[in-house]
């Protein structure tokens, strides 16, 4: 496995023919990203995975200071799945020019909502930076997982707006025994947080579950009441939305597509899931 800490070193690794498939993370890597490399080496591909923690998509500055670094452990990480390159630049090799500007789109309702309506300007961030690394390694194929579900439509938005050569592949979240959705962020949930944090995946199961036999609001509001009894969590948003436009559904429809997505604090940290629900 080739490292390479700037723009140049990237370039000079890339002289491969054969098909690039890339997966850009922050770092503090666990199973779940491993799965995203898994899936491009299965599919051939000369596999690129990046490790840039992103200032401009961090809307809260203390988050962004207390984002777990684990370069070590990630790189043999990624070593042990058979990764052939990792990109590892600084902020100022990313932000370097002028041209920074040209990468800051517009992703309309999709980036306002939501996640986007609670963290502000975060979509603009992970767009530019995701458009800038797609120009650096110029992959053919681009892995996601879906457990940040309104990313990985943004950045299907991008690809669709900018015309860009690349197939994004959205993977399966994958989940700890009991549910909880892997992150980076779960590493810093105390005892007691770690355990009622199995309360998203629940709310989601339960949501699934009810939708055929439940109204809409009924759902919510018992989801309301499950995080009302919690000690530990706080709700910031739960809803059961058409998933194109992420707008709140109104009423179960055997012809449509409904998603479950859901964020809670538990202390300062901030947890998201979602689930394909019909
Ligand atoms: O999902 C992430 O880890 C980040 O948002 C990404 C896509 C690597 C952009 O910084």
């Amino acid at each position: 496995m080739k490292i390479a800490k700037n723009r140049q070193e990237l370039s000079n690794c890339l002289n491969s023919e054969a098909p690039i498939g890339f997966v850009p993370t922050m770092g503090a890597l666990h199973d779940g990203h491993l799965s995203l490399v898994q899936e491009s080496k299965s599919r051939g591909l000369f596999t690129v995975a990046s490790i840039f923690v992103n200032p401009t998509q961090f809307n809260d500055p203390k988050d962004f200071e207390k984002y777990p670094i684990d370069t070590d452990a990630d790189l043999k990480k990624l070593e042990s799945v058979g990764c052939d390159i990792v990109f590892l630049p600084d902020p100022e090799d990313i932000y370097s020019t002028d041209e920074e500007k040209q990468y800051v789109h517009d992703f309309g309702d999709v980036e306002t909502r939501f996640e986007g309506a609670f963290r502000p300007g975060h979509f603009k961030g992970v767009g530019q930076v995701v458009h800038i690394l797609f120009d650096l390694v110029k992959p053919n194929v681009a892995f996601f997982g879906q457990k940040d579900f309104q990313q990985l439509q943004v950045i299907k938005q991008l690809v669709g707006q900018e015309n860009l050569p690349i197939e994004i592949v959205g993977m399966p979240t994958v989940r700890e025994d009991d549910g909880l959705a892997m992150s980076s962020r779960n590493r810093r949930l105390n005892k007691g947080q770690r355990s009622e944090a199995t309360l998203l995946h629940k709310a989601l199961t339960y949501s699934k579950t009810s939708l055929k036999r439940q109204s809409f609001n009924h759902i919510r509001q018992e989801v309301q009441s499950m995080f009302a009894d919690s000690a530990e969590l706080e709700l910031e948003y739960f809803d059961i939305i058409y998933p194109d436009q992420f707008i709140p559904a109104d009423r179960f429809h055997e012809a449509k597509t409904y998603h479950a997505i859901i964020s809670a604090y538990a202390g300062e940290i901030r947890l998201i899931d979602n689930m394909q629900l019909a």
